[in-house]
């Protein structure tokens, strides 16, 4: 089995992707200084970053029209992944930015409490099984089977860390910061009760027109097809030639029903009550 942790590289506690990492720019995140309408997207990965970036057409018009042309990754940038040729410092405001960092090693400037973070979640079964097809086929840092897989996740040996103190980490420090919690499956069962929730806490009124558009380029069947928004197109480039697979692979609630065992299941509840015992956000575990 290829041990995906040598792929990883630990920072104050916190596993990063070693091969997109700009360690120099991370030492000094403290220091990027953050204007105050700067925007960002906070996930654990495979919790629907990419859907919620997706979400930068409540920003640009010329996309909503169909007329953009850039791509999402260049729309709302990593944080943490800078591209040598990208200039955080050069971009117009607001700067939309999406990042998997835990809540203490954002730049302080975050906490001025003007800046606007989203925050999304999802049930942590269907991360883990989104994670798995993720590290397999597209970065390929994983060959092991799935129970092999669910060891790394549930001990936090993987590019994010603990999914259980990430997520708690955010939610308990939420007074200090400007911050919105948005659900995947509460996205998925109303796309637009939820793009409706994001622009009130984004203070962006939008037309019923322009709300159409953006529910509907960011519906799964449509992003899939969009090559500005699914990625296909920069995989290869960024996870190297043996990436297969795409990021939008089934955008389902409850997958994990067709990859855990009983006993797989069983583990992980009584790890999930552990852990999450006292924490008050709902989870939704399938789409009935
Ligand atoms: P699956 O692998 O379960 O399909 P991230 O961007 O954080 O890596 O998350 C990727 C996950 O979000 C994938 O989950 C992907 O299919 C899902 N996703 C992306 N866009 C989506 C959309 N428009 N609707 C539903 N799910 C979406």
């Amino acid at each position: 089995m290829e041990d995906m942790e040598k792929f990883l590289f630990k920072f104050k506690g916190y596993y990063f992707n070693r091969s997109s990492l700009d360690i120099g720019f991370i030492e000094n995140l403290d220091n990027f200084e953050i204007r105050e309408n700067d925007v960002f997207i906070v996930t654990y990965p495979k919790s629907g970053t990419i859907w919620f970036q997706q979400l930068s057409l409540i920003y640009s018009e010329e996309h909503r029209k169909g007329t953009g042309k850039r791509e999402t990754m260049d729309r709302v940038p990593f944080f943490e992944y800078k591209t040598p040729e990208m200039d955080f410092e050069e971009r117009p405001s607001p700067c939309l930015f999406s990042t998997h960092l835990p809540y203490y090693l954002v730049p302080s400037g975050l906490k001025n409490k003007k800046v606007k973070i989203i925050y999304v979640y999802r049930n942590p079964k269907d991360v883990m099984c989104s994670y798995f097809h993720f590290a397999k086929n597209v970065i390929s840092q994983f060959t092991g089977t799935f129970e092999e897989f669910m060891k790394q996740f549930l001990e936090g040996r993987v590019m994010g860390s603990l999914w259980f103190d990430h997520i708690k980490g955010w939610y308990e420090h939420r007074s200090l910061f400007n911050i919105q919690f948005m659900m995947y499956e509460e996205m998925k069962k109303d796309p637009r009760g939820s793009v409706l929730k994001i622009c009130k806490f984004l203070e962006k009124g939008l037309s019923d027109e322009d709300m159409d558009a953006v529910v509907r380029q960011a519906i799964f069947e449509n992003m899939k097809d969009d090559p500005l928004a699914n990625y296909d197109s920069i995989i290869a480039t960024v996870f190297g030639p043996n990436a297969k697979g795409h990021f939008l692979r089934k955008g389902t609630i409850g997958d994990w029903k067709n990859h855990l065992t009983v006993e797989q299941n069983e583990r992980f509840d009584k790890i999930f009550q552990r852990e999450m015992k006292d924490f008050p956000l709902e989870f939704i575990w399938d789409m009935n």
